[in-house]
């Protein structure tokens, strides 16, 4: 665990700006050698035990990440492995903090086809490795994290519908600027880092979140009183705050783990969702809108009937 207290010995911060700012107050740092496969490996079990799936019945597996262990074999087929999931389909999305909405969104689709009758789906990442610990703009945000689900075929759908976008003409906001097929140089590439305008991220992310509220709404012929539970992408308390007021939420229908995770990118959205599910909070049949917005800039969501 990092606290904001630990952030201050690193760099010219405070914890209450910290906490005005984003809502943080610590977040979950790996361990030395610990990679996001391993997070997606306890993240997946705990999901196929909840869901009384065995890995051996799996379709596919969808990994939401933008931190892989390696360029590949892909996270999932590192995952399939250690599952003993032998033979189904496995694949990374990368979405950035939009990856487990854009994993689910195509897991979903994969159903509805009748390609597949049983999904795992995973959003798992370890920013921690590529945070500039000397930048206070961006070190004090991110934190590392997994959680995971598994998508089953039934008649009644429990995810209504799913939406995604991008768009890449905002590519210059918010981005890790190394890459292979760069050359992969990062000392002379300004280093393996996450690099943002965070003001400027904020304002889009702000008005697209409004949006996809909007959209994801309309697609179902539903209003903002039908939404029970907000579970958004953990950026910032203050863009959960402004997306929970275009739905009217009050925040006690809003499932917040910012103040404890950080901005876990990809692992996000499963993680609040895991965390919601597991106390009992969210009651059979009520209606989740799950969203996320991150560099690309992707965007997306998902409103579930649990
Ligand atoms: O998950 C992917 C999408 N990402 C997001 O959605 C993140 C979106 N952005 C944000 O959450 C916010 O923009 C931040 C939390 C990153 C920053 O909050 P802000 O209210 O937009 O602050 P700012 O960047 O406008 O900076 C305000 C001031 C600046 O000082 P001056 O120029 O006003 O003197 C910064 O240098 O705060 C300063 N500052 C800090 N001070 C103490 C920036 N970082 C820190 C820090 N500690 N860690």
């Amino acid at each position: 665990m990092l606290t904001n207290a630990d952030l201050e010995r690193l760099v010219d911060t405070s914890d209450e700006w910290i906490q005005t700012r984003t809502g943080i107050r610590e977040r979950r740092i790996v361990a030395e050698g610990q990679t996001t496969c391993d997070l997606s490996e306890e993240a997946a079990k705990r999901a196929l035990e909840a869901a009384g799936v065995k890995a051996e019945e799996l379709d596919a597996i969808i990994v939401g990440t933008t931190t892989p262990d390696l360029v590949f074999p892909s996270t999932a087929c590192l995952l399939q492995d250690r599952l003993g999931a032998h033979g189904c389909c496995a694949m990374d999305v990368n979405a950035a903090c939009s990856g487990f909405l854009y994993a689910l969104g195509v897991a979903d689709k994969f159903i509805r086809c009748g390609d597949s009758s049983k999904v795992l789906v995973v959003g798992a990442e370890t920013l921690s490795r590529m945070v500039d610990w000397t930048e206070r703009t961006t070190c004090v945000l991110f934190g590392d994290g997994a959680g995971a689900v598994v998508l089953t075929a039934d008649d009644k759908p429990g995810i209504m519908s799913t939406h995604l976008h991008a768009n890449g003409a905002h590519k210059d906001l918010l981005n890790v600027e190394v890459g292979v097929s760069r050359g992969f140089k990062p000392e002379t590439q300004g280093g393996l880092a996450i690099r943002m305008k965070g003001s400027e991220v904020f304002k889009v992310a702000v008005n697209t979140l409004g949006n996809i509220v909007d959209e994801t709404l309309a697609a179902n012929n539903m209003t903002r009183s039908d939404v029970d539970w907000l579970i958004p992408h953990q950026a910032n308390l203050r863009i959960i705050k402004a997306t929970a007021k275009k739905l009217a939420l009050p925040m006690d229908r809003v499932v917040v783990t910012v103040d404890r995770h950080g901005n876990t990118s990809a692992g996000s959205v499963p993680l609040a969702l895991d965390e919601a599910v597991r106390s009992g909070k969210i009651a059979r049949g009520e209606v989740l809108l799950l969203e996320a917005f991150g560099g690309g800039f992707t965007w997306g969501s998902a409103l579930i009937r649990y």
